[in-house]
Parts: structure tokens; C-alpha cells; sequence
């Protein structure tokens, strides 16, 4: 059984998404250059069953190339550019994959939150593969991860595929039946978009025990008022000024 997960105030969405291209190991690099300790990224399988970071269903936004995910094999993904289009000091960027992700954040000390962002249909098997990998790789002695995703097929095939890892319900908006959606599906973590996002809705949250990542904040004054209300972990695309607004 992994050692409670205990992610840190501040969490990179998509690595640092504002200052770096997402989804990509300099992403994550980035992240960590800013001071965060935990970055958050979406996965995605391969049409031969690789799990990989990616965000959009498509290729099309997040590199060089067209076309969508679920139809594209590793090696026709592995042949683009991931982040050219971001910067040119980032061309040659690779979309990563998770056992390299993995690896490079195990290298330096990180703790992540892994999106399950299944293509249509396959909620279930990436999840399963998703998790296969974190459990094979990622090892005991670094930070518990949280695995999150909107998809509740893929939150139920997590707890089923390796039950001890933490899981978050993730949703735009805070759902009524949020408890009991957290209760069926295994999730020990909160993970609500923060555009409509109450003080009330927070304090109900904390009162019930659950820690609470909720995304994606990037005004400083946003993230120092929803710490204010009890929120535990803000994920965001600009992991700098957010560590420096909360200090
Ligand atoms: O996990 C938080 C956040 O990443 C969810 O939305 O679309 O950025 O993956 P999205
Ligand atoms: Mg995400």
C-alpha cells in the first residue's frame, strides 16, 4: 500500500503550460525550474495501446502534425514535433511517453497527478494501461501520485487496476451529488474547475474531509482567495507566480 498522497500548493498544468510547451518533457523540466514540486499532465493511448501525453484528441494544436490520436501508432506520433510550434528554442520536442515521463520525473524528485484522458471508447483500457505502467515504474520511495479523470469508466478501472493509488473526481463544475460520486468511485480528492467555484461549495468539501485540486488558476489574487477558503492544491499553467503569490 503506496504512503498517503500529499500533493503540494502549487501543481503545473500540462507541465507549465504558460512558459513551455504542454504535455512535453521540457514541460516538465520547466516546471521544476519554476519551483514546483508536482506537475499534472493528460494521458492518452496510441492506436497500437501506448499511453502517451497529450492533451487534445487530435495532433493537430500540440504539434507538427494532423490527425487524431486514436488512429496514430507510436512511431507515427514519435515522428513530430511537439514543440516547434511553441517556440523554436522547444523544436525536436517529442510527444513524451509515460514510461518516459515517468522516469524523468522519478530522476528529479517529483510528484504528479496523471490525467486519465481517454479517446472515446477506450475509457477503460487507458486506464488500465495507464496505471499498469505507474505501478511497474514509478517507485515506492517517491511521492504517492493522484490519478484524476472527468471520465468516471476510467476513475472505476483505476480503482480496479491498482486500488491503493489515490484517485480525483475531476469536473468543470463541482457536481450536487459530488459525495457520492467520490464514495463510488473510490476518489479520496476533489478536483473541481474553479470558474464558478463557491466559498460555500469549498467549505462543504473540506467539512466532508476531502482535500480539494482544483484548476486552472492562473491570477494570482484568484489563487490566494481560494487558498484563503481552504483549497489545498491550485494547478496552474504558471507554476512561478503563483508559488510567489501564495508565500
Ligand atoms: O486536471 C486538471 C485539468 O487539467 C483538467 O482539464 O482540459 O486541462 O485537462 P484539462
Ligand atoms: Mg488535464
Amino acid at each position: 500500500m503506496p504512503a498517503p498522497a500529499n500533493p503540494p500548493r502549487v501543481i503545473g498544468h500540462r507541465g507549465a503550460r504558460s512558459t513551455a510547451p504542454e504535455n512535453t518533457l521540457a514541460g516538465l523540466r520547466q516546471a521544476v525550474a519554476e519551483g514546483a514540486s508536482w506537475v499534472e499532465f493528460d494521458v492518452k493511448l496510441t492506436s497500437d495501446g501506448h499511453p502517451v501525453l497529450i492533451h487534445d484528441e487530435t495532433v493537430d494544436r500540440t504539434t507538427n502534425g494532423k490527425g487524431k490520436v486514436a488512429e496514430m501508432s507510436l512511431a507515427d506520433i514519435r515522428a513530430l514535433d511537439a514543440g516547434g510550434w511553441f517556440g523554436r528554442r522547444f523544436a525536436g520536442e517529442k510527444v513524451p511517453t509515460l514510461d518516459e515521463a515517468l522516469e524523468l520525473m522519478s530522476g528529479l524528485a517529483m510528484g504528479f497527478n496523471l490525467e486519465i484522458k481517454p479517446c472515446p471508447g477506450r475509457e477503460v483500457e487507458t486506464a488500465k494501461v495507464a496505471l499498469e505502467r505507474v505501478r511497474a515504474l514509478w517507485p515506492s520511495f517517491r511521492a504517492t501520485p493522484v490519478i484524476s479523470s472527468f471520465q468516471h469508466a476510467s476513475l472505476a478501472a483505476a480503482r480496479d487496476a491498482v486500488p491503493g493509488l489515490p484517485r480525483g473526481l475531476l469536473a468543470e463544475r463541482l457536481p450536487a451529488d459530488w459525495k457520492k460520486l467520490a464514495e463510488e468511485l473510490g476518489c479520496s480528492f476533489i478536483h473541481p474547475g474553479t470558474r464558478a467555484l463557491t466559498r460555500e461549495e469549498v467549505a462543504a468539501v473540506k467539512a466532508a474531509g476531502y482535500p480539494m485540486l482544483v484548476w486552472t488558476v492562473n491570477e494570482p489574487a484568484r489563487a490566494r482567495e481560494l487558498t484563503a477558503w481552504g483549497v489545498d492544491s491550485i494547478i496552474t499553467d504558471s507554476p512561478a507566480a503563483i508559488l510567489a503569490a501564495l508565500q
